[in-house]
């Protein structure tokens, strides 16, 4: 998924939360640059509490160029950023599903329609509690908690 130097590398292990924002800040750099198809690029990241979702969701958010402050959206479920003029896509969103009951609430809280468009880079931390919601060709990154500062991220 990391394109490094022509290798692809699916298996990134990071040794503290900086580690996991740059390797985050690199792949929305690489992200930004994906054409798209039909809907929204969106990837789902998967792991335990306190895996690193939220961290690397703010890594990514700087390499979109986002400069404020990208909080966990535990409580608020879908917080949307606007992105440079510049960039090939409009709006950066970022949702934690660990509150909703099921698929139907994907609706109330705007999620499926953001998904849909292709000018969004959708983030969705706990994405398997709305599996049927998400898109066939979302791109999974899964986190893995090793010790209290190393953490295995697996891209695909
Ligand atoms: N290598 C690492 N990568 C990411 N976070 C790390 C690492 N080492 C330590 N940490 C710490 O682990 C915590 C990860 O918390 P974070 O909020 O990102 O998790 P989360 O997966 O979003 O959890 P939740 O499911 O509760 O939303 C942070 O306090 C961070 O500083
Ligand atoms: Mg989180």
């Amino acid at each position: 998924m990391l394109n490094v130097a022509k290798n692809t590398v699916n298996i990134i292990i990071t040794k503290s939360a900086e580690e996991t924002k740059a390797v985050a800040k690199l792949f929305a750099e690489m992200i930004a640059q994906e054409r798209t198809a039909q809907g929204a690029v969106v990837v789902a990241l998967e792991g335990s509490l306190g895996a690193g979702k939220t961290t690397f969701a703010q890594g990514f958010a700087e390499g979109l160029g986002v400069k404020e402050k990208v909080k966990s959206p535990t409580f608020v479920l879908v917080h949307a950023h606007a992105l440079k003029k510049k960039m090939r896509f409009k709006n950066f969103y970022h949702a934690d599903c660990y509150r909703l009951e099921s698929e139907k609430d994907v609706s109330a809280i705007g999620l499926d329609e953001a998904m849909r468009d292709p000018e969004n880079i959708v983030l969705v931390e706990w994405a398997r509690r709305i599996k049927k919601a998400m898109p066939k060709d979302t791109i999974r990154v899964t986190f893995k908690y090793i010790n209290e500062q190393t953490r295995k991220i697996n891209f695909n």
